[in-house]
């Protein structure tokens, strides 16, 4: 049999938040390769004999490199096993799907790709906030805020400060450098700004504030879940009373 695989977006947490195509397809794989975000109530709808192996990816922290991930994809569906290829929000926003994809092209084995709810999606959603609102936000940007040297990488500061909605990845560490820069190019002080620090999932914590004190906010509510940091006007739209302006450490 010929082996082949599937790089199936996960979404954010919430196994609601599943494609049915997502869960079809790790119900019928041989081999699930998953990341460290992907939760267990996600993982039990794999098939019982089917091989689940946590490849610890999280957050740029990698217990497994990604050239051995490529590797272990190879070796099961080259032995024609069904592999999913199983990442947190959508393979192809920050997930380094391209890469797993090129070598799978490359290796001439058959592979399809599944999207999943990326995480500035599920944020807007649980804030209440529309990502690009008329008359407020006319784009989304979604940016890294961590590199290969683990350091802020360059981006367009200006264009960025410009306006629209900004959804920052992977940005707890360097979020003071880059709310600096923001700033240093223009932007408001008083933009409003969120952190929400293991979206979707029931221990979510929500911080809000603006572009000048999100990132102390952020410093001072600790917690190394997993953190996405929204900038722009349309914040300012977010539903408040579920939980308030709470520091991280507070949230229910
Ligand atoms: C390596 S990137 C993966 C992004 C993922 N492919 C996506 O589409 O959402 C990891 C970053 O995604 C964000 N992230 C992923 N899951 C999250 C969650 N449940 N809550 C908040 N941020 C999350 C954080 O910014 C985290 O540092």
């Amino acid at each position: 049999m010929k082996g082949r695989a599937s790089l199936v977006g996960a979404g954010p947490g919430d196994p609601e938040l599943l494609t049915l195509k997502a869960a079809r397809l790790i119900a019928e794989a041989d081999v699930v390769l998953y990341d460290k975000l992907v939760g267990a109530e996600v993982l039990a709808l794999a098939r019982p004999g089917a091989r689940l192996v946590d490849v610890g990816k999280r957050c740029g922290r990698h217990s497994m490199q990604q050239e051995a991930i490529n590797r272990l994809i190879l070796t099961h569906a080259r032995a024609g096993r069904h592999v999913v290829r199983l990442k947190g929000g959508d393979p192809f926003v920050f997930g380094r799907g391209g890469e797993e994809l090129e070598s799978l092209r490359e290796a001439g084995v058959p592979v399809e790709v599944v999207p999943g709810i990326t995480t500035a999606l599920a944020v807007g959603a649980a804030l209440q906030v529309p990502l690009t609102h008329r008359g407020v936000s006319r784009s989304l940007t979604m940016l890294t805020a961590h590199n290969h040297a683990d350091a802020l990488p360059e981006h367009d500061w200006a264009a960025l400060a410009r306006g629209g909605t900004l959804a920052v990845y992977m940005g707890v560490r360097t979020l003071p450098l880059l709310t600096a820069r923001l700033l240093a190019a223009g932007m408001a002080a008083a933009t409003p700004a969120a952190a929400v620090q293991n979206a979707t999932l029931p221990h979510e914590q929500r911080l809000f504030g603006t572009l000048g004190d999100i990132a102390a906010q952020v410093t001072a509510g600790g917690g190394d879940g997993p953190t996405l940091v929204l900038i722009g006007e349309v914040v300012g739209m977010a539903r408040r009373d579920a939980l308030g302006d709470t520091a991280l450490h507070e949230a229910a």
